[in-house]
């Protein structure tokens, strides 16, 4: 198989795979994620058939159903690729990916160990922020039936400790946890630039949302 056979093969094997997913993770991540990381790549010396490949297949290991293995995206990659045929040269770079990506522990920042991997991750970070990434994390909140606000559970404060580290909190929480963290984490120079406009869009909602929220409390002044 070329490699455009490859990649166009395997974006229709998780179109079908994805398919209706609802937690943020549906084939339109996954599309979006591919196409950044091809806008990413331009501007770096990568290998455009593992950056595709990786896109791809990053979030195989989310497939909520095999819950627990961190090592099953990877070991699903490998046996579908092997099927199809792809070089153990391409192969192993891809798997490489795939397990850096998932590894999410902790709240610490991943370091990926190849340019392509660090390409794939600013990618998918990109789509968790600005005005899509709004989109995902209150949709992924309305997902877990979580309340978008609680002006009692403070994000600044954690006055609910436990429903914070349980990661249970309102979504807008989510914003101070991960999403405003993200733009100085970026490993490309594209993606940082890309980040800082999504961040400034985010920061824009914020600030547009208490006011909405509060508009009684203005209005009394
Ligand atoms: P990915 O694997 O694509 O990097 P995650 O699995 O961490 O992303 O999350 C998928 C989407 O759901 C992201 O847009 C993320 O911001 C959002 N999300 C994850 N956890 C929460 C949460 N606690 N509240 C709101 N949104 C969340
Ligand atoms: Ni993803």
């Amino acid at each position: 198989m070329q490699p455009e056979e490859i990649i166009l093969t395997t974006a229709d094997y998780i179109k079908e795979k994805f398919a209706g997913e609802g937690s943020g993770h549906d084939w339109w991540h996954i599309y979006r994620v591919w196409q950044n990381a091809l806008y990413l790549a331009k501007n770096e010396q990568a290998d455009l058939l593992v950056v595709q490949l990786g896109a791809l297949l990053h979030d195989v290991a989310d497939w909520k159903f095999y819950g627990g293995d961190e090592t099953v995206g990877e070991k699903m990659a490998r046996e579908y690729l092997e099927k199809l045929q792809v070089p153990e040269l391409v192969i192993a770079p891809v798997c490489q990916i795939i397990n850096e990506i998932s590894f999410k522990g902790a709240g610490v920042n991943t370091p990926m160990s190849t340019l392509e991997g660090a390409i794939v991750q600013d990618a998918d970070r990109l789509d968790a922020i600005g005005a899509i990434g709004i989109a995902r994390a209150f949709a992924y909140g309305g997902f877990k039936h979580r309340e978008m606000h609680n002006p009692n559970i403070l994000p600044e404060n954690h006055t609910s400790f436990a429903a914070y580290k349980k990661n249970t909190g309102p979504t807008i929480n989510h914003f101070y946890e991960k999403l405003l963290l993200l733009k100085d984490r970026m490993n490309t120079a594209t993606g940082r630039q890309l980040a800082e406009d999504r961040h400034q869009y985010m920061l824009n909602f914020l600030e547009q949302f208490y006011q909405e929220w509060n508009i009684n409390v203005e209005l009394e002044k």
